[in-house]
């Protein structure tokens, strides 16, 4: 039999198997060193990125917080090494972000690391210079240097070459340290923070006393004016967060900020309970913008259940997403009921958004009176002509105009035969009737997926004619976020080819010029933010697939919504747009958009056969 060599590992083994843990990319540097310099109380954290063809090859963080003595210094860099917990009871209620003391063990043991540090107030003494290389000390000297510390990491991963293989992109590894840096400046807004890669500056903020401050330097006031303020506090906890008004949201959650006690978290549960907080202002598949930094008293949270952290654990989790449900949905209801007083007044207002949002709140109102429309419950259509202009009406008839200018078919080539409008159901469904001489059918048409499937068609008809864009008379601003606005420049003469033209226009922000002809007066950059959205996830490779997804965007987005009042002279409009399309039996998402029942289906459900 083989005899097992049983021993304890050496300290450079144990460092580099435990630095798997805490480093698993550049950004995981980025996240342990930022969550140092915060711990030691500084007020300003800046971060510089140096990358190449070959990756991401320089970390610097420097902060000017508590810094350390020589001796400290050095102690530092050992495997559990931590100011930050005295004894285990420390555990039950973590003040810092750190706790473990491993992450500068781990950084130094796996890079080539120099970190000069100078306690606060000890001008007698000389700044402290460590270099060490993979766990290795290299030299320690005296250095003169500000207080705070400065950590710079190189040749990460160099005696890791497997970890080193699993690295990304530069851009990948970048945004990833952006999305950290993103992460960290919404869940401290007392601090400033800087982000520079190359030598260009992509995030920064400035200590601010507010989130919306923070906020809006990092994504602009086009962003901010469409936030809410959502204030709450209970015995144990506060809630201050921003919630985007319903009509900015995004096809999925990243756009969701939670941080509890200062720390950035993925927190399902929250998540849901935000969405949940929308009731049914949002669509299933849509998510809105929210930042909502939570204090909680730090023995309800337990942060040692990750090792990146990144996840808590919180004894009363259901009581506190309740919390924050009720919270968004009070401020999205005091806001409904304040632009639905107002709306009256804003009657022509150019400002087609707050007009849209006033219209959702009369919508509500009405489906509660009436959830079956019959013709002849809709008031009279004089009252409407005579009244000049009513703002319930005014985006549907927008809407059905654009796609209004299809050429005239022969009935003979209508895809579909005359129909009766009978009614609208629950603001969503038009009843209707097919007349034939052999049986009358009974349809139901989904009025959204109708009116995608018209605006479908009419894409791809301007777009082989050329006649593609309309320049808007005051170009609009758009604010991105620096990776998308990355994704955006590397799309820009392709979604010029579908109508946008788009230019750069200072830091991550953009001006729109043109907009598919389709969206008419509508402003487009709310679609363009969803276009980008759509394009990161990756989904579509081909140039083909991505043309067909903006066409099924931009088609989605401009659509009559289910939830919106028809007329009926409006449905009338819409059954005949529907009925000139090439397939109008599905949306462009294959979706049906009519449901048939023949005569003898309903007798033979009622079963009268
Ligand atoms: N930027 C800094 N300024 C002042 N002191 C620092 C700084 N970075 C590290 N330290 C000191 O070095 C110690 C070790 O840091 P390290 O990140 O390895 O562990 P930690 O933060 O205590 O725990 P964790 O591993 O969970 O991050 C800290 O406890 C702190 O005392
Ligand atoms: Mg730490």
């Amino acid at each position: 039999m083989v005899k097992q060599n049983i021993r304890i590992l050496d300290e450079a083994t144990i460092n580099k198997i435990a630095a798997g843990e805490v480093v698993e990319r550049p950004a995981s540097v980025v996240k342990e060193l930022v969550e140092n310099s915060l711990d030691s109380g500084a007020t300003i954290i800046k971060v510089d990125i140096g990358s190449d063809s070959g990756g991401i090859f320089r970390i610097r963080v420097v902060d000017d917080g508590l810094g350390m003595d020589r001796d400290s210094a050095i102690i530092s860099l050992k495997r559990h090494a931590t100011s930050k917990l005295s004894d285990v009871s420390d555990l039950l209620s973590i003040q810092t972000m750190g706790f473990r003391g491993e992450a500068l063990a781990s950084i130094s043991g796996v890079s080539r690391f120099t970190m000069i540090t100078k306690a606060r107030s000890s001008e007698i003494f000389p700044g402290t210079k460590i270099q060490v290389e993979g766990g290795n000390i290299l030299d320690i000297s005296d250095i003169g240097a500000p207080e705070g510390t400065s950590v710079l990491v190189e040749n990460l991963f160099f005696n890791t070459p497997a970890r080193k293989k699993f690295l990304k992109s530069r851009q990948t590894e970048f945004n990833h340290i952006y999305s950290v840096m993103e992460n960290t400046a919404i869940a401290n807004p007392s601090v400033s923070f800087q982000l520079v890669h190359n030598g260009k500056e992509k995030l920064s903020t400035i200590r601010a006393d507010s989130l919306l401050e923070t906020v809006s330097y990092i994504y602009g006031k086009d962003m901010t004016d469409n936030l809410l303020p959502v204030r709450k506090r209970t015995s144990f906890m506060m809630i201050d967060g921003l919630c985007s008004v319903q009509n900015l949201n995004y096809p999925n959650s990243k756009q969701i900020f939670i941080s509890i006690n200062n720390r950035s978290v993925s927190s399902p549960v929250i998540l849901r309970a935000i969405k949940r907080g929308y009731g049914t202002l949002l669509p299933k598949d849509r998510y809105p913008v929210a930042f909502f930094n939570i204090t909680i008293d730090k023995k309800i949270v337990d942060v040692n259940v990750h090792p990146a952290k990144r996840e808590v654990r919180l004894s009363r989790e259901n009581e506190i997403a309740n919390e924050i449900s009720s919270s968004i949905s009070e401020t999205l209801k005091s806001r409904n009921l304040i632009s639905e007083n107002v709306s009256e007044n804003k009657i022509g207002s150019k400002f087609s958004y707050s007009s849209e949002v006033s219209q959702k709140s009369l919508f509500k109102v009405e489906s509660e009176k009436n959830h079956y429309n019959r013709p002849d419950m809709f008031r009279n259509p004089k009252d409407e002509s005579e009244g000049s202009y009513h703002p319930r009406f005014s985006t549907t008839d927008n809407q059905l105009r654009l796609t209004e200018n299809f050429e005239k078919k022969n009935s003979d080539e209508m895809k579909l035969p005359p129909i009766e409008v009978i009614g609208q159901f629950d603001l969503s469904y038009i009843i209707a009737r097919i007349k034939s001489p052999k049986e009358d059918e009974l349809i139901i048409i989904d009025q959204h997926a109708a009116h995608e499937r018209v605006l479908y068609d009419q894409i791809l008809k301007l777009r082989s004619s050329g006649k593609n864009s309309q320049e808007l008379l005051v170009p609009a601003l758009l604010t991105l976020k620096s990776h998308e606005a990355e994704n955006l420049i590397s799309h820009i003469s392709f979604i010029a080819d579908e109508g946008f033209l788009v230019e750069e226009f200072g830091k991550n922000t953009f001006a729109v010029r043109t907009v598919p002809m389709i969206l008419g007066k509508r402003i487009g950059t709310e679609i363009l933010r969803d276009i980008i959205t759509d394009l990161m996830d990756g989904s579509a490779k081909t140039l083909e697939e991505k043309k067909e997804k903006i066409t099924t965007t931009i088609a989605c987005r401009a659509a009559i919504k289910a939830g919106s009042l028809l007329s009926f002279e409006q449905m009338e409009r819409l059954v005949s747009q529907l009925s000139m399309t090439e397939m109008p039996y599905t949306c462009p998402h294959g979706r049906p958009t009519i449901i048939v029942f023949s005569r003898s289906k309903l007798d033979s459900l009622f079963m009268r056969s």
